[in-house]
């Protein structure tokens, strides 16, 4: 074909204030310096075909080679990769406002938990919904993610705790997902807490988890990822030494729950393991810092909104982590009991503001690393040629404004997978 030939295309994306590409290396967010400038000026528009990113350039330079089905005009916003949010738990039933009712009157989320609330309460509702209920109340979830801008997430189950619940909770995820188009990461995280048949045997579910529930979520097929909550009231380090070694040789990838509310060791066994990340660390020590950093491998994820919404008064040491080159992302942590919101930008907000990120090194957070973190650098994360053209439109005046006002949502368009979902 001649080279000033016009080829079809489905989208062109028109009339951005600029494109942030993210296409200077940020996708391995190994080398923090080169984050800060990731972005491409001279951009205004998007050509995407087949579910992919096409071409970059002005307007007329797109027009000139592409004959577009469908345009997009961004109206002087900011076109940037659509969100990948890292670490949710969608999976739940119902919500846990009552619980949040009585942490006004005074207690604590760790004291409700020890009464059986928290994760528990979420297991109980989990259980008694049908499968068709659970599915609605995650495309629901799911819904409410994509309006804020999140293309892709990582969905962990974890709020079922016996194998038939975690199935059910996993196939839930993936009805979901093919209901409304998110695409998803799955997760297995039947290691969450103890369920209440199991009170007083932790070993006792440790060996159901090991010997039944990992291989037959292997076996259908519905996870991508093992996870564990290392905590003094879930799972201690030997027991989750145990549960991530055998899930590793089962051939799923590790994610691990690590430092939350205390320094368990939790960040050392997930480099220790290869495990992909460690999230949360709130309560890291700098031997953890120091563990990350020489894995070259295990993220560190940021989820600045869990720590909010507990009133805890330590944040992740971010700078610390991102200054001795350990790769991060950023992620809501979604969740009814310790980060109800499914919004991208307010976890931006809060990383802004407690973890003392630039509005780039952010952005990064929530797009290009988040697709390192789960192996997909080479396609998502980016908006570049060959990428999935998962793109959102920003209603921003300026890239510094991400984050800056919050409680409101500036995502004005969201396309997935070459689609325009609004
Ligand atoms: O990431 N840490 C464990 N899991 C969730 C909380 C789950 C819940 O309270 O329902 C979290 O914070
Ligand atoms: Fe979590």
């Amino acid at each position: 074909m001649p080279d000033n030939a016009i080829n079809d295309c489905d989208i062109i994306v028109y009339g951005a204030s600029s494109v942030h590409t993210l296409d200077s290396g940020a996708a391995r967010a190994t080398v923090p310096e080169r984050l800060l400038r990731p972005s491409v000026q001279g951009n205004e528009a998007a050509a995407l075909g087949g579910g992919k990113v096409l071409a970059l350039g002005t307007e007329s330079e797109l027009r000139a080679r592409y004959r577009p089905r469908q345009t997009l005009d961004a109206g002087g916003g900011i076109v940037a990769p659509a969100f990948l949010d890292a670490h949710t738990h969608p999976a739940f039933a119902g919500d846990r406002a009552d619980e949040f009712e009585w942490r006004s009157e005074g207690r604590s989320y760790l004291e409700i938990a020890a009464r059986g609330g928290g994760i528990l309460s979420s297991v109980r509702a989990l259980r008694q919904a049908s499968e068709e209920q659970l599915t609605e109340a995650v495309a629901g979830h799911f819904r409410r993610m994509q309006a804020h801008g999140t293309a892709a997430c990582e969905a962990k189950s974890g709020y079922g705790l016996s194998t038939a619940g975690e199935l059910k909770s996993l196939r839930a995820i993936a009805a979901a997902a093919a209901r409304t188009g998110m695409q998803v990461f799955p997760t297995f995280l039947g290691a969450h807490a103890l369920p209440e048949e199991h009170e007083g045997h932790p070993d006792r579910y440790l060996d159901l988890l090991c010997a039944e529930t990992l291989p037959a979520v292997r076996e259908a097929g519905l996870a991508r990822a093992a996870d564990v909550y290392i905590e003094g009231h879930a799972f201690d380090l030997r027991r989750a030494r145990l549960y991530l070694e055998r899930a590793r040789e089962l051939g799923f990838a590790l994610r691990v729950h690590a430092e939350q509310f205390e320094n368990l060791g939790g960040a050392r066994l997930a480099a220790e393991l290869g495990a992909e990340c460690a999230d949360h660390l709130e309560a890291l020590d700098p031997a953890g810092i120091e563990a990350l950093a020489a894995s070259r491998k295990t993220f560190a994820g940021l989820l600045p909104c869990a720590p909010h919404f507990l009133r805890q008064a330590t944040d992740a040491p971010a700078r610390q982590l991102i200054q001795a080159g350990v790769p991060y992302f950023v992620a809501t942590d979604f969740n009814p009991g310790t980060s109800y919101t499914p919004s991208i930008p307010e976890a931006i907000h809060f990383a802004r503001i407690r973890l003392r990120l630039s509005a780039l090194e952010a952005l990064a957070g929530a797009t290009s690393n988040a697709a390192a973190s789960l192996g997909v650098a080479d396609r998502k994360g980016r908006i570049a040629p060959g990428y999935d053209a998962d793109l959102v439109v920003l209603d921003l005046p300026s890239i510094e404004h991400l984050g800056y006002a919050f409680g409101e949502n500036p995502v004005k368009h969201l396309i997935a997978m070459g689609k325009i979902l609004f």
